[in-house]
């Protein structure tokens, strides 16, 4: 197959799909939530989460005042939640109020906590840089919630119980499918 090669960034979302998530924030009485497409674990010992926001983003002014943050992992039926809060902007409505979102106390900050997540971070802010047009944010992690049902003990998400939501670009989402589990282990697949 003939590859299409380009200078510069094109349209700068053929790696997608990314695990489209919602991070959340409050500070000076207002709270909000914004949908990330760009975010990343960073390290395991400091535990550090990374997410990637403009510092156009309401949401950004409020992690920056409060220091905190919050990383909502979503199922693939919260599409339309990660949709409209990613298509509306904090500063002109309360999101939470308009698109009904059910919220949990967090338990060591102060961020709200989305009921429909199957996981969530909250976060410290620790960093705070730009790179070009966005500010790379890290936190290190200070409580994680699990829903209990969809993490069995010592093992990775059940996908019969939760699908992750993913985001393709140009709008669309997917989740993922059961039937293409593989198992592969590294300390066997890495010996030569
Ligand atoms: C699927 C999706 C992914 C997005 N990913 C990001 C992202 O990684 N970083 C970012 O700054 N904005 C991202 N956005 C845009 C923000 O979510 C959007 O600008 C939002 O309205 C910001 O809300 P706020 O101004 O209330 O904080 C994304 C939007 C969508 C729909």
């Amino acid at each position: 197959m003939a590859k299409v090669t380009s200078e510069g960034a094109g349209k700068f979302n053929y790696h997608y799909p990314m695990l489209a998530v919602i991070v959340t924030a409050q500070a000076n009485g207002k709270e909000n939530a914004m949908t990330v497409a760009w975010h990343a674990s960073i390290s395991f010992n400091p535990p550090l989460y990374g997410v990637s926001i403009s510092p156009k983003r309401f949401t950004y002014q409020l992690i920056v005042d409060s220091k905190e943050f919050g990383v909502n992992f979503l199922p693939f039926e919260a599409a339309e939640l990660a949709a409209s809060v990613g298509g509306s902007r904090g500063q002109e409505i309360d999101k939470f109020h308009r698109f009904n979102i059910a919220t949990e106390k967090a338990i060591r900050t102060a961020v709200p906590i989305l009921k429909t997540a199957y996981a969530a971070y909250e976060c410290k802010l620790v960093d705070d840089r730009g790179y070009g047009d966005h500010r790379w944010l890290v936190g290190e992690v200070v409580a994680v919630h699990l829903l209990e049902e969809v993490f069995p003990p010592e093992e990775v998400l059940d996908l019969d119980k939760a699908n992750p939501l993913l985001y393709l670009g140009n709008e669309l989402y997917l989740t993922t499918a059961k039937d293409t589990i593989k198992y592969l282990d590294r300390k066997v697949y890495g010996k030569h």
